[in-house]
């Protein structure tokens, strides 16, 4: 895979070797359908899926308010001073995701869809043959968004999940607490796992 872009000149929070897994997963899953990601921020993992889903003939939708996590706001750790807009008093990273987007040549297929992700996973109608969950890290924002956009994963499709610590030790326990849910349902099998990416596989009933 070569890159159509200095990929550390975008604001993120992925390592490479995950972006490479994306990217691979989902060039593979494009054969069933469209794509969806939860949590643009700047357009780092959008990069990797939409080049995938290019690949593939498909294109990626990607959900994001813009307005940042709790632990990116003014005073917390992920905070970007650069990401502030002091017109709104708010973060905005959707100028960020524009000019990623153009640098890599990947308006047409990367759409972005702006606003709370439950509110539009509860109108959401298109089955998705990926689905990166990688959104508001909170307990609530995790479980909602499992919750919302789980249902619409085609079987045989597969779901992501970022950040996912089985020690508590090295981060946050809901994307893991969301990943065992997963496991639980019976309805996914793991199928690659890399630094705190799970790749999931939605089994065929
Ligand atoms: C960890 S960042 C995403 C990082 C990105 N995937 C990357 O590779 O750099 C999380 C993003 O989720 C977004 N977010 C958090 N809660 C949200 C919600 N309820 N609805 C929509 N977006 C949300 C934030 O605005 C933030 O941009």
């Amino acid at each position: 895979m070569k890159l159509p872009l200095d990929i550390a000149s975008v604001k993120g929070f992925l390592a490479e070797d995950e972006g490479e897994a994306l990217y691979v997963h989902a060039r593979s899953a494009a054969s069933l359908g469209p794509l969806l990601e939860i949590g643009t921020y700047c357009g780092k993992s959008s990069v990797y899926i939409g080049m995938g889903a290019r690949e593939g003939g498909q294109i990626l939708f990607t959900v994001d308010h813009h307005r940042g996590s709790e632990e990116m706001q003014p005073g917390w750790e992920h905070h970007d001073p650069e990401t502030w807009d002091s017109e709104t008093g708010a973060m905005d990273s959707l100028p960020f995701l524009r000019r990623t987007l153009r640098r890599a040549g990947l308006e047409d297929c990367v759409i972005a869809v702006i606003g709370p992700s439950a509110v539009i996973a509860a109108a959401w109608r298109t089955p998705v043959s990926f689905l990166f969950i990688d959104g508001g890290h909170s307990r609530t924002q995790a479980f909602a968004d499992y919750e919302g956009w789980v249902p619409h994963v085609m079987e045989g499709g597969v779901l992501l999940i970022h950040d996912v610590f089985p020690d508590p030790r090295d981060g946050g326990r809901p994307p893991f607490e969301i990943y065992e849910r997963a496991l639980a349902s019976g309805q996914f099998r793991p199928i690659a796992a890399v630094r705190s990416l799970r790749v999931l596989q939605r089994v065929k009933r």
